[in-house]
Parts: structure tokens; C-alpha cells; sequence
């Protein structure tokens, strides 16, 4: 992980938060690759799930939401972790979490007894900070799509089966957060809740068990690095009939993606019970009445962009000790879809044709200019943010060597290193055709 973290400061995907200041612990800032790395997932899991879909819609939910939410769900009493404190090394850690012989920090131990610590951020909404002002920033989206349930359906113009998805910012004041950005205390989640039929739980369950393993492989996780792990019946919460996790082998062991639950009617009750305001769905073809089950795929984008990281990350020798490090994304996710280089920069005929180059190629790519150093340094530079393709614009395009080259520039591929001689004119067609696949 050290070479990982290193190049993600390298070459700007990650940063850790207020740096400056000495940093503060779980809470993380993405810097220009990795906000078009982030961007990139969101993008991909909103077309596939929502745009490309006919069944499900989606919402831009508020963090901050009524207290009585969290009170529905169960998170003001149930979403905590066991906590101890070590009194030799004065380190606060998660009960459940600790390794047996020794205290995490390395030395014996002596831990209090453990207690439960609610994960919840608290604020207060308004000017005077008591009780009745609390609010809680959301742990989850998930809740904020069930409080509005009866608005979507009202203006979707969907029927069940249908799904609200969502995508947003969580918060969870975790005890240990660890393994650099896996375990955060700000962070995105990606989330369907798909209405069904009661009944029909089991096969819906398994249908998006499927849909969302395929998903993986599309955004270029090798499917040797994926694995599910089903829960045990023991395992489930009381409402839960089923639940699948997503599980990929990061450099620290193998560890969650994404979990897809099939948790009944349990949520929309809670808000019926808690709200006062009927949920139930009236389907008027069979004419019964009843509350929606649901099943929830759950994902994290930041631990996605992790796993993509990992996975991309290559070291390869391509002369005796000279180690290439290339970010092996899928075009579709990488941050940066083609860079723009003039040979020389101070060849101002050079630069023009170049800036002519990158005009044509920015509405269609993302696309980044690069004049600084060497071609070879840039090409190395762009190899570590993934950037699949390079165009250098050089002195056969402005047909120096002949009319035949006039208007050609040279095409690197990042991951063969080959380069192609291809007309300006045929880039945006090529490059669309390579991103498509
Ligand atoms: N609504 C269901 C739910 O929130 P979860 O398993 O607690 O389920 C779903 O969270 C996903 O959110 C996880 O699979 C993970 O990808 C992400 N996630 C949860 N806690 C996280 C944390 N502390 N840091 C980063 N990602 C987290």
C-alpha cells in the first residue's frame, strides 16, 4: 500500500485532508485525477443504473434530514460499535476489531470493559444548540429515499417492481478509521432501493446480485480480484431474508465493495409506524394493497476508487532497471481520456498545431495539455495517471518531411507503448471507437 498511497499524492489522486494543519484523521481530499476518477464511477453506476434502465429513477436527497428518520431506522439506537480504551497505550479502539494477544499499537494491553459508541455525527439546526435543535449527519442514503417514497411514486410514473437510486455523501464517526481511504469518516455511497412484490424477494435478490458483479467487470475489476460472501441465516439482520457482499482482494485482504440486502418491508414500516403517514402501494391491477419489500444495493464510491487504484497500479521493467509505473484503468474510468503533447515548446509553429489538436479533441475527451519536459517524461507522467492515449503533434504534421505526413500525429497507447501515425482529422472517431471498446 505505501507505493499505492505515495503516487496517489504523486499524482494527485488522493491528498489527506488539511494537510497543512497535520492532517485529520479519516477524512480525505481527491485531487484533480482522482475527482475525474470519482466522477468517472458515479457517471458509469448512474448511467447503467439509472439512465440505462427504465425502472428506476433517481434523487438528490438532503444530508441533514427530520431527527425522527434516524429514530425510524433504528440508527440513533442500534448504530454503534463496541469501543475500548487501552489503558497502557491510552489508544481508543473498536472491541470488535482487536487483534488477541496484543494491544494494535504493538505493545500488552489492559483494555477498559467495551461500551457502545453511537457513529452518528451531531449538529444542531438553527442558532440555539439543545435537544430539540439535534440533527445527525446521514450514515447512510439509503433512508432518505424511503422517507420520500410516496413523493417519487407519486411523480415517476413507475409501477412495482421500480428502484429510487441515489448518490451522496455519508458520514460515520468510525472508531478506527484505517486502511487509507477504505475506512473514512466522510464518504460517498451509491445506493438503489429496488420496491418489489412481497414474495418476489429471493429472485429480485439474486437478479441484482448478478447485475451488480457483471457492473464490476465493466468498469475494469478483474474478476479474479471479486468474490461474494453470503451471509449465514445467523448473520441477517431480523428483517433481512438474504444478503450478498460484494468482496475485493485489496493489498490488505479481501474486504467489502458493496452489500445488496433483500431487507423486506422492514424500512417503509418504521417510516409508516414513526410518520403516521400510510406507505402501503396500491397496485391497481390486482388490486391488493400492501408495503413494498425492497432489495438494496449498497456501494461505496470511495472504496471503489480504492479498488480500481490497486488494481490499476502496475509496476513494469521495460529496460534493466527501468521500472515503468503505469494506472492500467479502463478508458471508461480513467481520469484523464487523452493528453495533448507539441514535441517542443518553444517551436511556436509546433504549439499552435498542438493547441488546434487539443481544441478539436477537449469537447469530445476529457483531455489534458502537456508541454512541461520531455516527450519521454510526459509519456511517463501520463502513464502514472492513466491516461490511455498521448497525440504529439511534431514536425511531420506541419509536413516538414514530406506531404504525405502533413496533418498526421503520432498516437500512444499507454498500456502496449505502441504508437500509430494517424490523420488529425480521424482522431475523435478513433478515439471514440478505442473508449467504446
Ligand atoms: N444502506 C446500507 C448501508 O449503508 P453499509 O454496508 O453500511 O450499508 C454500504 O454501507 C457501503 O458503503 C459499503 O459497502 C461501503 O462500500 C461503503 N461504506 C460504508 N462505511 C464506509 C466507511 N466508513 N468508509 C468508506 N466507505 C464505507
Amino acid at each position: 500500500m505505501d507505493k499505492i498511497v505515495a503516487l496517489c499524492k504523486r499524482r494527485g489522486f488522493i491528498f489527506q485532508s488539511s494537510e497543512i494543519y497535520g492532517g485529520i484523521n479519516g477524512f480525505w481530499d481527491y485531487g484533480p485525477a482522482g475527482a475525474e476518477l470519482k466522477r468517472n464511477i458515479k457517471d458509469a453506476w448512474w448511467n447503467d443504473v439509472v439512465r440505462s434502465r427504465t425502472d428506476v429513477v433517481g434523487i438528490d436527497g438532503a444530508i441533514i434530514c427530520h431527527p425522527r428518520v434516524w429514530e425510524a431506522s433504528g440508527h440513533t439506537t442500534a448504530f454503534s460499535d463496541p469501543m475500548v480504551d487501552c489503558k497502557k497505550c491510552k489508544g481508543r479502539w473498536r472491541a470488535d476489531q482487536l487483534p488477541d494477544t496484543k494491544c494494535p499499537e504493538g505493545g500488552p494491553h489492559d483494555y477498559t470493559e467495551a461500551r457502545q459508541f453511537n457513529l452518528m455525527f451531531e449538529s444542531h439546526a438553527g442558532p440555539i444548540k439543545d435537544e430539540d435543535n439535534k440533527v445527525y449527519l446521514r450514515p447512510e442514503t439509503a433512508q432518505i429515499i424511503f422517507a420520500q417514497f410516496n413523493n417519487v411514486l407519486s411523480v415517476a410514473r413507475q409501477k412495482i417492481p421500480f428502484g429510487i437510486a441515489q448518490i451522496g455523501k455519508a458520514f460515520r464517526n468510525e472508531i478506527n478509521p484505517r486502511n487509507f481511504t477504505f475506512r473514512s469518516r466522510e464518504f460517498e455511497q451509491m445506493e438503489l432501493e429496488f420496491f418489489i412484490q412481497p414474495g418476489t424477494d429471493a429472485e429480485w435478490h439474486q437478479t441484482w446480485v448478478a447485475e451488480r458483479l457483471k457492473w464490476y467487470s465493466t468498469i475494469g475489476l478483474p474478476a479474479a480480484k471479486l468474490s461474494c460472501y453470503t451471509y449465514k441465516k445467523e448473520e441477517l439482520a431480523h428483517y433481512a431474508s438474504a444478503c450478498v457482499d460484494v468482496m475485493f482482494e485489496f493489498p490488505f485482504g479481501v474486504q467489502e465493495l458493496e452489500g445488496i440486502a433483500a431487507r423486506g418491508n422492514f424500512d417503509l414500516s418504521q417510516h409508516q409506524k414513526f410518520s403516521g403517514k400510510s406507505l402501503e402501494y396500491f397496485d391497481d391491477e390486482t388490486k391488493a394493497k400492501y408495503i413494498p419489500h425492497v432489495v438494496e444495493p449498497s456501494a461505496g464510491v470511495d472504496r471503489i476508487a480504492l479498488a480500481l487504484i490497486c488494481s490499476a497500479y502496475t509496476e513494469e521493467e521495460i529496460a534493466p532497471g527501468d521500472v515503468r509505473i503505469v494506472m492500467k484503468f479502463a478508458p471508461r474510468i480513467a481520469p484523464v481520456k487523452v493528453a495533448v503533447f507539441p514535441l517542443l515548446r518553444n517551436k511556436p509553429p509546433l504549439v499552435e498545431k498542438a493547441r488546434e489538436v487539443f481544441k478539436l479533441l477537449q469537447p469530445h475527451f476529457n483531455t489534458e495539455w502537456d508541454d512541461r519536459g520531455n516527450v519521454g517524461k510526459r509519456y511517463r507522467y501520463q502513464d502514472e495517471q492513466g491516461t490511455p492515449w498521448c497525440v504529439t503533434v511534431d514536425f511531420d504534421t506541419l509536413g516538414e518531411k514530406g506531404p504525405e505526413l502533413l496533418d498526421t500525429v503520432t498516437l500512444r497507447d499507454r498500456d502496449t507503448m505502441k504508437q500509430e501515425r494517424v490523420k488529425i482529422a480521424d482522431l475523435v472517431p478513433l478515439i471514440t471507437a478505442k473508449l467504446r471498446g
